[in-house]
C-alpha cells in the first residue's frame, strides 16, 4: 500500500500515546459509574477496540451501524440505520465512540437518536477530528486529534473500503483518486 500514500499525518506512536491519555480521563469522569460503549461501524473498531483495552472500567460494548446519504466522500446528516444496538440504553451512561468526526451531521444526528431513546447521559470520544469542516455544532467530550480538512485513511478509516487496516492516519496520493 505504501506508493498509494502520499504523507502520515498521525503516526503510530502518536496514537497510542493519545490513546492511553484519552483512557485516563474517561476512567477519571465515569469513576463508579457504568459505561456503555457505542462504536460506529466500521471505521471505529479500532479505536474501540484500543481505547476499551485500556480502560479500568468494566464496560459493556454494543454497536451500531449507519449509512449518511451524500455525495462522494461528504455526508448529508441524512442518516439510515443499517444495525442498531443490540441493548438497551434507557437509563445508561453512554459514550459513542468515533473514528472521524468531520462535518458532525452523522454524530448529531447519532447523539439525537441516543438521547431520545432515553440514554442517562450521552458523550463523544473520537480519535480524530476536522474543526474546519464542521457544518453543525457537536460537543465532543474527548478528541484525540484535532487535523486539517483532508480526506484520510487508516486506522479503521477507508477509502472505497481499503486501508482500514494501516496502524498509522495518511493520506492518499492523488492518483488513488484519478
Ligand atoms: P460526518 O457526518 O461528515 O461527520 O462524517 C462522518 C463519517 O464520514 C465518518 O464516521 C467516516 O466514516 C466518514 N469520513 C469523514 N471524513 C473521512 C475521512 O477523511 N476519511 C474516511 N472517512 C471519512
Amino acid at each position: 500500500m505504501g506508493h498509494d500514500l502520499e504523507k502520515v499525518l498521525v503516526t503510530e506512536e502518536q496514537i497510542n500515546a493519545r490513546l492511553t491519555e484519552m483512557a485516563a480521563e474517561i476512567d477519571a469522569d465515569y469513576a463508579g459509574r457504568e459505561l456503555l460503549l457505542v462504536g460506529v461501524l466500521k471505521g471505529a473498531v479500532m479505536v474501540m477496540a484500543d481505547l476499551s483495552r485500556r480502560l479500568h472500567h468494566d464496560v459493556e460494548m454494543d454497536w451500531m451501524a449507519v449509512s449518511s446519504y451524500g455525495s462522494g466522500t461528504k455526508s448529508s446528516g441524512v442518516v439510515r440505520i443499517l444495525k442498531d444496538l443490540d441493548c438497551d440504553v434507557t437509563g445508561r451512561d453512554v459514550l459513542i465512540v468515533e473514528d472521524i468526526v468531520d462535518t458532525g451531521l452523522t454524530l448529531s444526528w447519532l447523539i439525537a437518536n441516543l438521547r431520545s431513546r432515553g440514554a442517562h447521559s450521552v458523550e463523544v470520544a473520537t480519535m480524530l477530528r476536522k474543526p474546519g469542516e464542521a457544518r453543525v455544532p457537536v460537543e465532543v467530550a474527548y478528541v484525540g486529534f484535532d487535523i486539517p480538512g483532508e480526506f484520510v485513511v487508516g486506522y479503521g478509516l477507508d477509502y472505497n473500503q481499503r486501508y482500514r487496516t494501516l496502524p498509522f492516519v495518511g493520506t492518499l496520493a492523488p492518483h488513488v483518486y484519478a
